[in-house]
């Protein structure tokens, strides 16, 4: 049997520097130290955008394994020690509960993982966001894979030609759904254009059925039943023959979209494509942020990261998001700026409802008692 390499990327927020903007150093130097002790690994990489840790973990033991993902929970734990210790904002705020039992999925990190048969070359992205949800993914997913006048190797190149299978989830009535793109494109985009509900969670090659791109679709506060934090997600695509091009999979974030998340996770925003050096959101603790790096995968080892949005042909895109963010935040606490009522993480509505009940007339009862 061909061997098989599982690449893991497992995010979380453990506790921010400053506010909710960074990640302290200490924290990537305090993973980096355990990862590195781990025998379960052939390789791993840690970075983080915004206050994110993302661990990104190379090993034989496939998806969902109890070892790797304790590891990756053991992690967290050991880097909340450090920021209690340095008093960093919200420490341990993505850990739900205190113990670990088998699946880190439901106690509050945000978990994408693929399983691959390495090809010849493996070019892989990994993309990355803070301030935003999982459905941010839908509208770049969509443009990589299934819109030609992004993609013209979905055109032009027989290994794609065939189009591509969307598993989508209904992350309210935990559901899924497959849709076969170019056919069922306009029964998908009903649903995906629906972001905060709808998230695709991964996209396979037709004519192979191999996998292609996979995203984490954990939505903390569903999980939580309270408000801990807007679920930061991550994606992982596969690049190349037969896959997008690796500019292809860049080409959606030249066109910055608007995403649900920015201050107290309320707020649509423009989707801000940064290289590493730009990745704390600070502006009204934003516009979100989206980094991509780039690995060759070789015997499993993580060739890389290439920093793929450290470059000048972005600049357009990220000055567009500046423009759109002026725009976005002279509406206020209007909406489309401020989300609708169901969707905000926070609201006052109910104790404002509460101390104002009294001030209200139902016009229909006075209609009715009346006649
Ligand atoms: C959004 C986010 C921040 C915080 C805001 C208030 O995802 O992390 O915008 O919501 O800084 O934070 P608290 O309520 O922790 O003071
Ligand atoms: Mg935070
Ligand atoms: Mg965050």
């Amino acid at each position: 049997m061909e061997k098989k390499i599982t690449l893991s990327v497992i995010k979380a927020d453990v506790g921010g520097f400053v506010g909710h903007s960074g990640v302290h150093p200490e924290l990537l130097e305090k993973a980096r130290g355990i990862l590195s002790g781990s025998p379960l690994l052939i390789d791993f990489h840690v970075t983080h955008v915004g206050d994110d840790i993302n661990l990104m973990l190379t090993h034989e033991l496939g998806r969902n394994n109890g070892e790797i993902h304790q590891l990756a929970w053991d992690t967290f734990v050991a880097c909340t020690e450090v920021a209690k210790k340095l008093k960093l904002y919200g420490a341990g705020q993505d850990l739900l509960g205190d113990a670990f039992s088998g699946n880190i999925k439901g106690l509050g990190p945000g978990v994408a993982e693929i399983e691959v048969v390495e090809r010849k070359s493996e070019p892989m992205i990994v993309l990355m966001a803070d301030k935003t949800e999982p459905g941010a993914w839908n509208y770049p997913l969509y443009k990589i894979f299934a819109d030609p006048f992004n993609t013209i190797g979905l055109v032009i190149d027989p290994s794609m030609h065939g189009g591509f299978n969307f598993e989508v989830r209904d992350l309210i009535d935990n559901k899924k759904i497959m849709f076969s793109a170019p056919e069922d494109i306009y029964d998908m985009l009903v649903f995906i254009g629906a972001p905060g509900r709808y998230a695709i969670k991964r996209i396979f090659h037709k004519a192979s059925g191999q996998i292609a791109a996979v995203s984490s679709t954990q939505r903390l506060n569903l999980m939580a039943g309270r408000y801990v934090g807007k679920d930061d997600p991550v994606c992982i695509i596969r690049c190349q023959s037969g896959f997008p091009a690796v500019g292809e999979v860049l080409e959606p974030f030249a066109h910055p979209h608007l995403v649900a998340g920015w201050m107290r996770g309320s707020h649509h925003g423009p989707l801000m494509p940064v290289p590493l050096s730009q990745c704390c959101p600070t502006r009204f603790d934003g516009p979100p942020r989206v980094i991509a790096l780039g690995f060759q995968l070789a015997g499993g080892k993580l060739i890389g990261p290439q920093d793929m949005f450290d470059d000048p042909a972005f600049d357009e895109a990220r000055k567009l998001c500046n423009q759109i963010a002026d725009y976005m935040r002279s509406l206020g606490p209007f909406e489309p700026h401020r989300l609708p009522l169901d969707e905000m993480e926070y609201t006052t509505m109910p104790l404002v409802m509460k101390k104002l009940k009294d001030r209200f007339i139902d016009l229909r009862t006075t209609k009715a008692k009346k006649k």
